[in-house]
């Protein structure tokens, strides 16, 4: 009689104990304190540029943010050497006191240099902005949300800081900002003040719609857009 009643209330402790497990374990899915989770913040940073268009869980293999960090240290080498090519030409024509032909340069070459970066590197590379010199660089809707919001953050007096995320193919995007300098003026200043008269005829024949001047140093002129391969870390 004994061992029936000992087995008996063994067994409704081990049914309550298995009982408390599953609550818990349930709660621990839905988090305990009502916050979301890591899994969906990481969720929602990726999916936030993306609009109506989430991609599919599938599709988006939520990383760490060690793995996130990769990709935008990758990012940030492959825009620094895009700048350095970039610089180190522009630097050897205004050195020859020759800023026409710089300008000549980069409108026969910006696309060329960044395309065959971008090969090397096995990237996609793009350097655009909200207000273009060549319309050839033209932002796509997310990269325009990334400006936006790096916009709204510098008002705040925040810095703008490369961002990752999965664009609507499922591809791993990182942005970079790229800010205006003082050097930069000479050709993206304010044609009265900033640019010599040379280069305004210059950029008036090449550019005839060029949006790209008035900018002051400290504002966002544009941002790096590099996108990886599908799932590729590195
Ligand atoms: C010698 C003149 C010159 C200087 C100096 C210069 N740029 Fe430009 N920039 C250009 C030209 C020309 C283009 C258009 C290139 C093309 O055809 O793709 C351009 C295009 C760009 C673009 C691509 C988006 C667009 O509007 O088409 C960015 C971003 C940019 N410049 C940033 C900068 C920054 C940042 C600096 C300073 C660190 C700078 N530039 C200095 C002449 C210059």
């Amino acid at each position: 009689m004994k061992n029936t009643i000992r087995t008996f209330l063994l067994a409704i402790f081990t049914l309550a104990f298995i009982n408390a497990c599953q609550n818990h374990s349930e709660k621990g899915e839905q988090t305990t304190t009502g916050q979301p989770t890591q899994q969906t913040i990481n969720k929602q940073n990726d999916a936030r540029l993306e609009g109506d268009h989430v991609t599919s869980d599938e599709e988006i293999p939520v990383l760490s943010p060690e793995e996130k960090q990769a990709y935008i240290d990758k990012a940030k080498s492959v825009a620094k050497n895009a700048f350095t090519i970039f610089s180190g030409h522009l630097k050897t024509l205004f050195a020859e006191k020759k800023p026409e032909e710089a300008l000549e340069f980069c409108h026969d070459n910006a696309l060329k240099i960044t395309d065959s970066l971008a090969k090397a590197a096995g990237v996609e590379i793009k350097r655009t902005s909200y207000r273009l010199r060549n319309p050839k660089n033209k932002p796509t809707p997310q990269e325009e949300k990334v400006m936006e919001i790096y916009r709204k953050r510098i008002l705040k007096n925040l810095k703008p800081e490369p961002y990752f995320h999965y664009d609507n193919h499922g591809y791993p995007h990182v942005y970079i900002p790229i800010m205006v300098q003082q050097k930069c003026l000479m050709c993206h200043g304010d044609p009265n003040k900033d640019i010599p008269d040379n280069i305004n005829n210059k950029l008036a024949k090449l550019y005839p719609n060029d949006k790209a001047i008035f900018f002051k140093v400290g504002d966002l002129r544009g941002i790096w857009s590099i996108k990886f391969p599908k799932n590729k870390k590195n």
